[in-house]
């Protein structure tokens, strides 16, 4: 299975670029920026990821990506992510970036999305990995900082699809973005946001109706009101569900207790995504294991959250019909495991 599972092809729709910063890559940035690191070593490093919460993960999180300095260090970043990308077959990304967790550290917004796109770039032509860049603000900011960004980011908009919402979700609800995201989608671009992850279902309702957004991130909590499960599954919106997240960020207690094949059974389109997987113990191929192993997620099941994952994805028409294409070659290949 786990062959199976790591040469399907795949598609991620939530991961945060700073999020996949392995600790042999902080360590060595820290050395190159002349950074001291608050860790002795990478092992007492990876000890400290325990999370109780979100915020503790967060918090851990902005400490690791001050690393982060030079237009080669974004670069780095990607690129090494996008290098395991290509050795799980993942063809298609969607990643986001917090810029304002640079910027604040006195980083240049052109830095970032130069580093970030030259990865990109090189992936799309030597990795035949295409992709749509994700914006995120983050939401224990105010909304002004959120405009500010918005508005740092203008150069480069033909170069992102969409805006996201991420950070701390408890007492920031989606409404305190209205503006933000209204301003975005006047410029064309798409949005997404984080809701439902600790956050209550009205969050998710509430991204919802004052963002208008085309995909929830997490939105598990969703399962706890009826009427808005009636809703995802009627208006076939999709959620990007990060199943190692949740456990270590003790979202569910154990991958058993997760609910994303009560959601896909429900008919809610769910998707397979990694969050942040430096973090969080694994990448795609980790993810899609982690739900086979406890949950007795089939192959069949696995191949049909990939293509709710080419469904809700911001690919354009051919892109899309490729990836189709694709899934069902690799399924025509492996029929005895079907
Ligand atoms: N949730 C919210 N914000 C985040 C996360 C997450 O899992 N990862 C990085 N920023
Ligand atoms: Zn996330």
């Amino acid at each position: 299975m786990y062959d199976f599972l790591n040469s399907m092809p795949k598609v991620e729709l939530h991961v945060h670029l700073e999020g996949t910063l392995e600790p042999e890559l902080m360590f060595e940035l820290a050395r190159r920026n002349g950074i001291e690191l608050p860790f002795r070593s990478v092992d007492a490093l990876k000890a400290a990821y325990q999370f109780e919460d979100l915020q503790a993960f967060l918090d851990l999180y902005y400490q690791g990506m001050a690393v982060l300095r030079s237009e080669q260090d974004f670069y780095d970043l990607t690129w090494s992510w996008l290098q395991r990308c290509k050795a799980q077959n993942v063809v298609h990304v969607e990643p986001f970036f917090d810029p304002q967790g640079h910027t604040a550290r006195g980083i240049d917004i052109a830095t970032v999305m130069a580093g970030i796109l030259r990865a990109l770039s090189d992936a799309e032509s030597q990795l035949g990995i295409s992709h749509k860049l994700i914006l995120c603000f983050l939401r224990h900011l105010d909304e002004d900082s959120a405009m500010d960004i918005l508005a740092q980011a203008e150069p480069w908009l033909d170069k992102l699809a969409a805006v996201g919402l991420d950070s701390s979700e408890r007492g920031n609800p989606p409404g305190k973005f209205a503006r933000v995201f209204a301003r975005a989608r006047d410029k064309g671009l798409l949005a997404v946001a984080h809701a439902g992850e600790e956050g209550p279902p009205d969050y998710i309702s509430g991204a919802l109706d004052l963002l208008r957004v085309d995909r929830i991130d997490h939105g598990v909590r969703a399962i706890e009101c009826s009427e808005l499960m009636q809703r995802l599954i009627d208006e076939q919106m999709p959620l990007t569900v990060c199943p190692l997240s949740n456990i270590r960020l003790r979202v569910f207690e154990q991958m058993a207790d997760h609910n994303i094949v009560t959601m896909l059974e429900q008919g809610v389109r769910v998707t397979v995504n990694s969050d942040d997987p430096a973090y969080f113990g694994g990448y795609m191929t980790e993810n899609f294991i982690a739900l086979y192993e406890p949950l007795g997620v089939t192959a069949y099941q696995s191949l049909q959250l990939v293509v709710n994952s080419i469904e809700a994805s911001f690919a354009d028409d051919v892109r899309k019909a490729e990836l189709r294409r694709q899934l069902q070659q690799f399924a025509q290949s492996h029929q005895q495991v079907l």
